[in-house]
């Protein structure tokens, strides 16, 4: 099966209707979800279409019984619609899907729908293709001009963490095809930093999550002294040598929780820095993500189509997220994780929350080489949010499968992919959970994990 025809015929479903039309688009509520809905907002908007867009957190049952209720001619589902295409179908409108995520349904053309989902096509969603990457193929196919869209590309890429150990498959064909057009340029190494000042980028830095010194401004101001280093300079200020001390004494607090090679080697990288933003994609990735997980997702895409205009507000909200994140996970730092046989685990008081710290959890604590989970109580259902390392992914480990299986055990809805999943159970409480997940996260026999260690 060829990608390109149903990109195509997509593309050709779109254009046939009149202008006057109002394309609905529905996306999902991280930076991948974002960056997918500004390249459709924009290319939509070049063909002269009108848009509305919503963005969906999980549970995504509730949003989609309203969608069902609206009485729309398209929708256009980005980053998200595969898991969904019961309820799409039932709603009967013309629809076009573009997720990366495993599909159930593998026919990429079901009733009304067009199931643009890239592995249906031999692209892996895990690593080579994300929503964003898929709106931006769409993009491309309703107007070859678009590719100044693929900034969002990359932004989504990177937001859902694809880039790490270099871009690979179609991102890699857009990051290069990008450089090459000069839509990006590529900075020297250096950490994820912005235009703050070097006390802030390092406290306020969630990922990386710096042990000991996220969090804790009064350790960073202290260790900034002793470096003989002004707090109030901008990292970008810094001289070469100020840089290098810095740089190594970040990488050793890192060392100490045994982090991933792969994940130490983003830690002083290159970073994309484009002319529609005020910083680096990296930086601006965190700063969607935290100001939509902290309840702003639509402030985040205004910021994505006007940087200028919103850039402070994204930030201030942004940084009222991460004090309290960050506030959970120095807390949680102290207290430690619970940890069973195959996994180690935590509960969280908001499924959002969990969700976003398991991510963090799993790449800057020490996790002794077992999967994260994040539970949250909440109203007789449970959430589970679980992420891997790349390592325990090569090795088999399929969290997405896992929380497929969780679902058909307790009932609810689960699913994602191989290293980052969740789920909605029913009838379970968390240590049920914990005991079943336990059991069978390598494929039912708990006893693998010691041939995969
Ligand atoms: O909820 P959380 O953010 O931890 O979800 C992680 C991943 O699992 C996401 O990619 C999400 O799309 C997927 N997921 C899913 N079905 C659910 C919950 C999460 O496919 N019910
Ligand atoms: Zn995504």
């Amino acid at each position: 099966m060829n990608i390109e025809n149903y990109l195509r015929q997509a593309a050709e479903k779109l254009d046939s209707f009149p202008r006057d039309t109002i394309v609905r688009i529905v996306s999902h509520y991280d930076t991948d979800g974002i960056c997918s809905a500004a390249i459709l907002m924009k290319s939509v908007e070049r063909k002269g279409f009108d848009f509305h867009v919503s963005l969906l957190s999980h549970p995504f049952e509730e949003e989609f019984e309203k969608l069902k209720k609206e009485d729309n001619d398209i929708i256009i589902f980005s980053d998200l619609g595969s898991g969904q295409i019961e309820q799409i179908r039932e709603m009967g409108a013309d629809s076009i899907i573009l997720d990366h995520h495993q599909p159930e349904n593998k026919n990429p053309v079901v009733d009304s729908i067009i199931q643009i989902n890239s592995n249906l096509f031999g692209i892996d969603g895990n690593f080579e293709i994300s929503g964003a990457g898929l709106s931006y193929l769409f993009a491309k196919t309703l107007d070859e001009n678009n590719t100044d869209l693929a900034v969002f590309s990359l932004m989504g890429a990177i937001g859902d963490k694809q880039n790490i150990g270099g871009w690979k498959g179609k991102n890699r064909e857009i990051f290069e095809e990008a450089r090459k057009k000069e839509i990006i340029t590529v900075s020297k190494p250096s950490i994820k930093a912005g235009n703050d000042s070097i006390v802030d980028e390092i406290a306020y830095s969630v990922d990386p999550f710096y042990p000991g010194l996220s969090g804790r401004r009064e350790e960073v101001e202290r260790l900034l002294k002793e470096l003989s280093i002004p707090g109030d300079t901008r990292y970008g200020d810094l001289n070469k040598e100020e840089r290098k001390d810095i740089h190594s004494f970040l990488v050793l607090a890192l060392l100490k929780n045994n982090i991933e090679p792969e994940i130490m080697n983003e830690v002083i990288k290159e970073r994309i820095i484009t002319d529609h933003f005020p910083s680096n994609l990296d930086v601006l990735s965190d700063i969607i993500d935290s100001c939509s997980k902290g309840g702003n997702p639509g402030l985040s895409l205004a910021f994505c189509m006007n940087p200028q205009k919103y850039l402070e507000a994204v930030k201030e909200n942004s940084k009222r997220f991460r004090e309290k994140i960050l506030g959970e996970l120095v807390k949680l730092e102290e207290k430690g994780l619970e940890e069973k046989k195959n996994l180690v685990y935590f509960v969280s008081g908001k499924a959002s929350d969990g969700s976003y710290m398991s991510s963090v959890v799993s790449n800057y604590f020490n996790c002794k080489g077992k999967a994260v989970f994040s539970f949250t109580p909440k109203n007789g259902k449970v959430h589970v949010s679980c992420r891997a390392t790349r390592k325990l992914v090569e090795k088999g480990l399929d969290l997405g499968s896992v929380m497929r299986e969780t679902a058909k055990k307790f009932g609810g809805a689960g699913g994602g992919h191989k290293i980052a999943a969740g789920g909605t159970f029913e009838n379970a409480s968390v240590e049920e959970l914990v005991d079943f997940i336990d059991g069978i996260l390598w494929g039912g026999n708990a006893n693998q994990m010691q041939t995969h260690a």
